[in-house]
């Protein structure tokens, strides 16, 4: 079977991340670490979702800044542009255009049940627009314009891939098999990593207290600063159990970094106290991201690289997406040029 007909039968898998702020700790082992591993058997795409960044107000040039990050710390986490197709969501307006088109086959109901709209519009109460509320439908297209049957993502993301579902499948229900029917892959460990400040929270790049959130290209000091101070128990005891949210909460990270599992962590701190285990998945977790630093400076030392590729990325992602919009428009009614 000659590469090309084997690279068609490959399944797609396909992400994107939103690039409010550099990445978390979160981000990276619920979503990022496990990315790069898709690229050797399925067909790859990932993109920074800087669309959705505005559902909440940004500052502009830090916008710029931050998606320039993002494209950098992604390449250092080891997608590779030549494997995956690696775009900037704004650069492809056949995402827009589709989202449009969602917006009219997705219910109010439906938008009205998401968590995350109730969450956002909570936090960001003077700015409750639209575009909050029709999230999902821009980032079903994200996902049904390049026909994905997996989606890396965290659990926070669940909720959305299911709208995706329903709509793919309303759509299809009146147009015939359009879209393929994506699945959520969530990670089994690290799929919600808590705030080290307040581990009944969600690790966040939004959290106020910035205690609780490590970020991808903090320093090593600053990394075990915010594990040394992490939040836990009176009990003393390392171990897995529930009303032990923060214990429970470095276990998660020390076994999503170190591959051990929960038996095993127990065992090792057994008779130990919770200043060696915060070290220690301190230290973890400053190994696991020292060469993702160090090819971040890498990258972010050569912009125009950095440009190329991208521009590389918008040209493919947009060839791809565009024989999906083609089909779609051709099935709701609109006239061809
Ligand atoms: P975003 O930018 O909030 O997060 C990117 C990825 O990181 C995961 N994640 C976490 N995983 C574990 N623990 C945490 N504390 C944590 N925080 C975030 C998220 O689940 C996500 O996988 N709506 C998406 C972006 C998006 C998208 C898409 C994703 C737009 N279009 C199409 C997949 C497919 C978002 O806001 O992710």
């Amino acid at each position: 079977m000659s590469e090309e007909i084997k690279k068609e039968r490959k399944k797609r898998s396909l992400s994107l991340i939103q690039p409010t702020s550099i990445p978390t700790l979160g981000n990276y082992l619920g979503a990022m670490k496990g990315w790069s591993s898709f690229q050797n058997d399925y067909d790859t795409v990932f993109g920074i979702a800087d669309l959705h960044s505005i559902t909440v107000r940004q500052d502009p040039k830090k916008l710029r800044q931050q998606t320039i990050e993002l494209y950098a710390l992604l390449l250092s986490v080891g997608l590779d542009p030549d494997k995956s197709i690696l775009f900037i969501q704004s650069h492809v307006p056949q995402h827009s255009q589709l989202g449009w088109i969602l917006n009219c086959y997705t219910m109010f109901g439906e938008l009205n049940r998401m968590t995350q709209f109730k969450d956002k519009s909570q936090q960001h109460s003077d700015n409750v627009n639209s575009g909050l509320f029709t999230y999902p439908c821009l980032m079903a297209a994200d996902i049904l314009l390049y026909q994905a049957d997996i989606v890396p993502v965290g659990a926070d993301q669940k909720q959305h891939l299911e709208i995706t579902r329903d709509i793919a499948e309303r759509f299809n229900g009146i147009y015939g098999n359009v879209f393929t029917v994506p699945e959520a892959y969530i990670p089994k460990n690290g799929a919600r990593v808590m705030s080290l400040a307040d581990p009944t929270r969600k690790m966040s790049k939004s959290d106020p207290n910035p205690k609780g959130t490590v970020y991808l290209t903090d320093e090593p000091s600053v990394i075990m600063k915010k594990f040394k101070s992490a939040v836990t128990d009176s009990e003393m005891s390392v171990r897995y159990a529930e009303g032990k949210d923060g214990i429970n909460n470095l276990m998660t990270i020390y076994s999503a970094v170190t591959g051990k599992d929960f038996d095993a962590i127990e065992s090792e701190f057994a008779g130990k106290g919770y200043g060696d285990f915060k070290k220690a998945v301190g230290e973890a977790v400053v190994a696991e991201l020292e060469p993702v630093q160090k090819k971040y400076n890498e990258y972010m030392a050569d912009k125009a690289y950095l440009q190329e590729q991208w521009t590389k990325g918008a040209e493919i992602a947009s060839k791809v997406s565009q024989r999906t919009l083609d089909k779609v428009m051709k099935k709701v009614g609109f006239l061809q040029k």
